[in-house]
């Protein structure tokens, strides 16, 4: 077994690293703290490893957003466990939201996690491996209120090199009833402006073009000089009025680097005003387009799920979007079956997607998350064949709406950020343009990371296809 210095000397001649690998799931957040772990692994001297069979230490991040994500991270746990049989030396590392809801349960219930870390708690993962390289299990779940890794300059992992998360908050409010967000990653607080800007410039000086700007509710931030948003009643006459809001930080970044391009996401309609769609507006680098999450389009299920809008709020809001900015994508998430609810609240959210007809929609049948106030106060009563079925029939419907607004491209020119080779040919590049939406094309002489105006000729329910006109930069 390796033991304590984490650069181990194999033999005299050469200086053996040890290998982590990180498999990451759930929301971007995730991935995004992924690459804070990286760098806080390779400051202390380990490498990465793109092969899970030849690294020292495993670690998983962790959703417990549904429990079919929980399921499929037990599942991978027990196909390590037979690399752990060969290797008596791997250590397995639970991180993020699972490690957070069953913190030292964890230990107990797969025998193979060493070492089990929530989302606040990274800064500790030297210490920690300390322990386990000691022989001794090692949990760290405490939740903060000041953690937002502000000075840790995330390790890009599988990056392309052209599009990166910058985290702008952590943690939720909102306590929707379903949602296990509030437990897993605690309260909401911002992280400083400064060391936003300070990492969108590093990514520049790398020959980045894209960021996304993360959190649970961007809309949200709020930087005071520090704390928790639910703090900020407390805080000094000055510090109120030098506060920065979301719109505030969309424009500073917008007009300081406007080679970027930049998106954001999540968008809680409660808290996105007029002033983001205006700043939207007035800066051509961020893309029109907003990930507007609904969760149903009846109001008494909304009140159920407390969420702060009603239905009428939500389409007032839509309506803005479609004045201020004509052209911009609009993205929702929808949950079937939630508890009590009826055909006529499922006829609702039907008639809502008529209404607003997104172009893209993440949807999912309701799952009940332990600890939740669903879970305590409500039977998860709507049976399985009719989630199902609700579920069919709002990606049906979903489907035919992207169908119908992608078709809206063909003869219409569109600008593309190049990211990678599509994925059905070698020969086409593929990029998304403001909107969101998957364009591919021809790769003639053009590279990743040109912007290019591409004219469309065809498109099927998710993807462009045309070719390109002109390169742009
Ligand atoms: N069951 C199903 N979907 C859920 N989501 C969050 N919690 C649950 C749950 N318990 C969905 C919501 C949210 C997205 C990230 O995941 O739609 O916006
Ligand atoms: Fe999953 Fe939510 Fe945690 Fe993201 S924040 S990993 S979606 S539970």
């Amino acid at each position: 077994m390796l033991v304590d210095s984490e650069v181990v000397k194999r033999n005299s001649t050469k200086i053996y690293k040890r290998k982590y690998h990180i498999i990451s799931y759930g929301c971007q957040m995730n991935f995004a703290d992924s690459e804070v772990v990286a760098s806080i692994l390779e400051n202390i001297g380990y490498e990465h490893c793109a092969d899970i069979k030849h690294s020292d230490l495993i670690l998983l991040n962790t959703c417990s957003i549904r429990e079919k994500a929980e399921q499929t991270i037990r599942k991978k746990l027990s196909s390590i466990n037979y690399l752990k049989k060969k290797k008596l030396d791997i250590k397995v590392g639970v991180l993020g939201c699972m490690a957070e809801r069953l913190k030292e349960k964890f230990l107990n219930e797969e025998k193979i996690v060493d070492l089990v870390v929530g989302p606040d708690a990274y800064r500790d993962i030297p210490n920690l491996l300390k322990e386990i390289n000691s022989g001794r299990d090692a949990v760290n779940v405490i939740l903060s209120k000041e953690e937002t890794y502000a000075d840790i300059r995330p390790q890009r992992l599988n990056s392309n090199g052209i599009s990166a998360f910058v985290s702008i908050t952590r943690g939720c409010d909102n306590m929707c009833t379903f949602c296990v967000v509030p437990f897993t990653r605690g309260r909401e607080r911002s992280r400083d402006p400064k060391s936003i800007l300070s990492e969108i410039n590093e990514l520049k000086l790398n020959g980045f073009k894209e960021i996304t700007l993360l959190g649970q509710n961007v809309d949200s931030y709020l930087w005071y000089g520090g704390g928790l948003k639910k703090d900020f009643k407390n805080a000094s006459e000055i510090q109120k009025k030098t506060c920065i809001n979301f719109a505030k930080l969309l424009d500073l970044v917008a007009k300081c680097y406007p080679n970027f391009r930049i998106r954001f996401t999540t968008s809680n309609p409660q808290d996105m005003d007029v002033e983001v769609l205006k700043t939207m507006k007035n800066h051509k680098n961020i893309c029109n387009h907003i990930h507007l999450p609904v969760q149903s389009g009846s109001n008494n299920i909304l009140k159920a799920m407390n969420r702060q809008h009603s239905i009428e709020e939500y389409l007032e809001l839509i309506k803005q979007i479609k004045k201020i900015l004509p052209n911009c994508g609009i993205s929702h998430d929808i949950i079937t079956g939630f508890p009590n609810e009826t055909e006529i609240d499922h006829s609702q959210t039907l008639s809502l997607m008529n209404k607003v007809k997104y172009d893209f929609g993440f949807m999912f049948k309701y799952s009940e998350r332990p600890g939740t106030l669903a879970a305590r106060k409500l039977d998860d009563n709507v049976p399985e064949k009719v989630k199902q079925s609700r579920l069919s029939e709002i990606i049906d419907l979903q489907f035919r709406h992207s169908s119908e607004n992608l078709s809206k491209f063909i003869g219409k020119k569109t600008e593309v950020l190049i990211e990678k080779e599509s994925k059905k040919s070698t020969s086409f590049w593929a990029g998304r343009n403001e909107q969101n939406f998957m364009v591919v094309f021809p790769k003639e002489n053009y590279s990743p990371g040109d912007f290019v105006e591409v004219l469309i000729n065809k498109s099927t329910y998710t993807t462009l296809i045309g070719s390109v006109i002109n390169k742009i930069k």
